[in-house]
C-alpha cells in the first residue's frame, strides 16, 4: 500500500482521496489550537463516526471550500495572537478572508458563494483589545458569503483561565449539533490507536532520530534556510548569570551564528528549542513502564494517512521523552479522564475520574502545584499502574515540545554574528521541596550555562551550581556527539518591533525586568549612531526592577552607552519597586513624574513609544498612564481622548508592544 497521499492543495480532492467528511483546520502558534483540533478529530471519529481529518491552515488553498458536498463540514480552530494578529500559519487564510489574495487562482472569500457547512472555535485572551478577532472575522466573512454555521461560535478565553473548559463545552455541544444535522449515531467509546508502534531489536543506527529535528540533521547535512522545521544548532559562546538573588536568577546567553545563513534584525525574536531534564524524562518513562526499554528502537506508523506521526521516527522511547514530547506541560483534566480507562484498580480509576471531573479538586491537587502528567500520576498511583497505556495514547495526548521565544537583546548592527537573549529562570519551590516547578527551557539554558546536561529538576540550585564545568557532554544535543561545545537548536522569528528609520525621531522605551532585553539593543544602536555623528533624537528608557543592588540588568552597560550620547539626549529612569517600605514604585510612577516632557514628545514631536515585558498588568498600566497624562492636552487641542489618541498611535505603528 502506498504510504503517502498524492500531493494536492485542494481540500475537496483530499476529502475525496481519504473518504473523510470533516476537515478540521487549525491556526496555531504555540500548539494549543493544534492540540484541540486533534482532540476534536479523535472524538468526532470515535464517538460519532464523523470521519475527520486535521490539517494546518497553510497546507491547502481555500477557494474550493465552497465546493464541499452537503454531507461534509469544515471546522476552524483558530488562535488570535498578539494585537489581534493571525498565527503564522494563518497569514494566507487571513489574506483570503480580507480579499487580498496574491495568487490569481485564489479568489477572495467574499466573492465565493459559499454553501459550506462549518463550525468555529477561537482561542483568545479577553485582556487584549482584539479579543478572538481571528475567529470572529472568519465567522463574519463565511456568514456573509452564505456559509452555514453549525453550533455556536466558540470563544475560548485564556485571559480568564477558562480556555480548556470553554473548549470542552463548545466541543460537546457542537459535536452533538453536527451529529444531529448529519443524522450520525452516537457510538460507545473505546480507545482506537492512531499509530502502530513497533519495537525492534536492532541496535540504534544512523537512521534513528535521537534529538535531531529532521532528516538533514540526522545525516549531519545541516544547512539553511533555518526555519521552525529546520532549526540551527548554535554554539553557545557566552553564558552568564546577570543576577542570582534569593529566589530568582537571570541568564544572558549568546549564540554564535557566524558563517551561517541565519540572520536577524534588531527587535526580532529568537526561538530556542528546549530539552527535557533527566529527572523528568526518567519519571515519565518510569510512570509508563518504559524505563527498562528506554533505548529500544521504535518505529511509528500512522493507521490513517491524514494523521501525521507527530515526532520523528524511528526513534527511542527515551529520545521521544527527552527531545520531542512536552512532558512537563500543564496538564488538562481531559487526559486524566481518558487515562482512567487504563487504570488497573478501581481506586486509581476513581481518583482519576474525580480529578478530571471536579474542577476545584483538580485545581487544588494539580494546577496549583503545577504538576505535570508524570508527577500527577506518580503521586496518585503506585509504580507500575500505567504500564498498559499504549504508546500511541501518549503520542496522541502529550503535545510536541515547542520552542520558547525570546526578545533578542543584541543589536544586529553591532553584533551580526552573535545573538543574545536575556531570560529569567522560571523556578518555583514547592512547600514540600519534593516537586519543585522548573520551567523547561530556562532551566535547560541554566544547565547549558553550567556546561552540563539538563539538571535533574528536583536538584536544589546549589547542587546544580556545584556541577563541574565538564568538557562538552555530547548528550546535550543528541547522543551522537555531533557538537564539540554546548549547543541549542534555534531559529529567528521576524517581528515588527523596530527602531524608527530616522535616528532623529525621539523614542520612549518602557521595559521593566526582562522587558528591557530589546532596549539594550535599541540603546546600543542609538549610541553607535550618535558616536558616528548622526543626529539622534531624545532617547528615554524606563526600567524597573526590585532593588538597585539586586536585579538591575546590565547596570554597568547603561553608564557606558550614556557616554556616547550628546548632553541631555539619553535618560535612563529606573524604578526600584522594593527599595521603600511603604509603597512599590513602578515604571508607570516614573512616567507620571515625567508627564510634561513625555506628553510633548508624544503629541508634538512624533515620538515612537515601545513597551516590552509583562502583558497581563504592566503593559496595560503603562497604556492607561500615558492615556491619562496626555488626556487634557488631547481633549483641548486634538478634540479626542488620550485613550483614542493612543489607539490611533497603535494602529499607525507609533506605539509598539512586544509583550508576553
Ligand atoms: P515553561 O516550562 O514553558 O513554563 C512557563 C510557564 O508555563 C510557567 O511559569 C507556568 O505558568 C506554566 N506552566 C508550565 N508548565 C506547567 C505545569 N506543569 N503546570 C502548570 N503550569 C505550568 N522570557 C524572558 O525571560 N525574556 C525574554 O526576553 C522573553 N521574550 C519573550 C518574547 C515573546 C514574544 C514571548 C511569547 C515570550 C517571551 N519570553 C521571554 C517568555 C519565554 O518565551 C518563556 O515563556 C519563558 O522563558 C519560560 O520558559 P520555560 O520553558 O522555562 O518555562
Ligand atoms: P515587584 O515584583 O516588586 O512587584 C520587574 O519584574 C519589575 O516590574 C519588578 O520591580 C516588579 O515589581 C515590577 N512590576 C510588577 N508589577 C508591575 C506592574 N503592574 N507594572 C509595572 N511594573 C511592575
Amino acid at each position: 500500500q502506498d504510504k503517502t497521499l498524492p500531493p494536492t492543495r485542494s481540500i475537496k480532492k483530499r476529502l475525496e482521496q481519504t473518504g473523510k467528511s470533516c476537515v478540521i483546520f487549525y491556526g496555531s502558534q504555540t500548539g494549543t489550537a493544534e492540540k484541540f483540533a486533534l482532540r476534536l478529530a479523535k472524538e468526532a471519529n470515535t464517538r460519532y463516526d464523523l470521519r475527520s481529518m486535521v490539517t494546518d491552515l497553510d497546507d491547502f488553498d481555500f477557494d474550493d471550500l465552497n465546493t464541499l458536498k452537503s454531507g461534509q463540514i469544515a471546522i476552524f480552530i483558530l488562535a488570535t495572537y498578539g494585537e489581534g494578529e493571525p498565527t503564522d500559519n494563518a497569514m494566507a487564510f487571513n489574506q483570503f478572508l480580507k480579499g487580498k489574495t496574491r495568487r490569481a487562482s485564489l479568489q477572495p472569500a467574499e466573492q465565493i458563494a459559499m454553501q459550506l457547512r462549518y463550525a468555529a472555535f477561537g482561542l483568545g485572551n479577553s485582556s487584549y483589545q482584539f479579543y478572538n478577532s481571528m475567529i470572529r472575522q472568519t465567522d463574519r466573512t463565511l456568514q456573509s458569503a452564505g456559509a452555514i454555521r453549525i453550533g455556536d461560535l466558540g470563544l475560548g478565553d485564556d485571559g480568564k483561565g477558562t480556555l480548556e473548559d470553554d473548549f470542552v463545552e463548545w466541543k460537546d455541544t457542537t459535536l452533538a449539533a453536527i451529529a444531529q444535522h448529519f443524522h450520525l449515531p452516537k457510538l460507545e467509546y473505546t480507545f482506537k490507536p492512531n499509530f502502530e508502534v513497533t519495537e525492534s531489536d536492532i541496535a540504534q543506527t544512523s537512521d534513528v532520530f535521537l534529538g535531531e529535528p529532521n532528516k538533514s540533521h540526522l545525516r549531519n547535512k545541516i544547512r539553511g534556510p533555518f526555519t521552525p522545521q529546520n532549526p540551527f544548532p548554535a554554539t553557545i559562546v557566552k553564558a552568564e548569570e546577570l543576577f542570582n538573588s534569593n529566589d530568582r536568577n537571570c541568564v544572558h546567553i549568546e549564540f554564535d551564528i557566524g558563517g551561517t545563513t541565519l540572520t536577524y534584525d534588531t527587535g526580532d525574536h529568537l526561538a530556542v528549542w528546549p530539552v527535557n531534564s533527566d529527572m523528568e524524562v526518567d519519571r515519565f518513562l518510569r510512570v509508563f513502564g518504559l524505563y527498562e526499554r528506554k533505548s529500544v528502537v521504535v518505529d511509528i506508523i500512522s493507521h490513517d494517512l491524514t494523521v501525521k506521526v507527530p515526532i520523528p521516527a524511528k526513534t527511542t522511547y527515551e529520545a521521544a521523552a527527552r527531545y520531542y514530547l512536552d512532558i512537563g506541560a500543564p496538564l488538562s483534566r481531559h487526559i486524566l479522564g481518558v487515562l482512567a480507562s487504563f487504570a488497573k484498580s478501581e481506586s486509581i480509576r476513581s481518583k482519576l475520574v474525580r480529578l478530571s471531573s471536579e474542577r476545584e479538586v483538580f485545581q487544588r491537587e494539580v494546577e496549583d502545584k503545577r504538576l505535570n502528567l508524570a508527577q500527577t500520576l506518580s503521586t496518585i498511583a503506585p509504580h507500575g499502574s500505567f504500564e498498559s497505556v499504549p504508546f500511541s495514547f501518549i503520542l496522541e495526548n502529550v503535545a510536541k515540545l515547542q520552542p520558547r521565544y525570546y526578545s533578542i537583546s543584541s543589536s544586529s548592527l553591532l553584533s551580526k554574528n552573535r545573538i543574545s537573549i536575556t531570560a529569567v529562570v522560571d523556578s518555583v519551590k514547592s512547600s514540600t521541596g519534593q516537586l519543585d516547578f522548573k520551567g523547561v527551557n530556562t532551566n535547560y539554558l541554566l544547565a547549558l550555562k553550567f556546561n552540563c546536561l539538563p539538571a535533574p529538576s528536583d536538584a536544589p540550585a546549589d547542587a546544580l551550581r556545584s556541577v563541574p564545568a565538564a568538557p562538552h557532554t555530547h548528550k546535550i544535543n543528541g547522543p551522537r556527539g555531533l557538537f564539540s561545545q554546548p549547543t541549542a537548536l534555534i531559529h529567528v522569528r521576524r517581528s515588527k518591533f523596530r527602531l524608527p528609520r530616522q535616528p532623529s525621531t525621539p523614542v520612549i522605551m518602557i521595559g521593566p525586568g526582562t522587558g528591557v532585553a530589546p532596549f539594550r539593543a535599541f540603546v546600543q544602536e542609538r549610541a553607535m549612531q550618535s558616536r558616528a555623528g548622526r543626529e539622534v533624537g531624545r532617547t528615554i528608557l524606563f526600567y524597573g526592577c526590585r532593588k538597585s543592588d539586586e536585579d538591575f540588568l546590565y547596570k554597568a552597560e547603561w553608564q557606558e552607552y550614556a557616554k556616547s550620547f550628546s548632553n541631555g539626549i539619553f535618560s535612563l529612569h529606573s524604578a526600584f519597586s522594593r527599595e521603600q517600605e511603604d509603597k512599590r514604585v513602578y515604571v508607570q510612577d516614573l512616567v507620571l513624574d515625567h508627564a510634561a516632557e513625555l506628553s510633548d514628545l508624544v503629541l508634538r514631536r512624533n515620538a515612537q513609544v515601545y513597551v516590552c515585558g509583562d502583558a497581563s498588568r504592566m503593559a496595560k498600566d503603562i497604556f492607561r498612564t500615558f492615556a491619562h497624562i496626555i488626556n487634557d492636552d488631547c481633549e483641548k487641542n486634538f478634540n479626542e481622548t488620550g485613550d483614542s489618541y493612543l489607539r490611533s498611535m497603535k494602529a499607525g505603528g507609533r506605539w509598539s508592544e512586544d509583550v508576553w
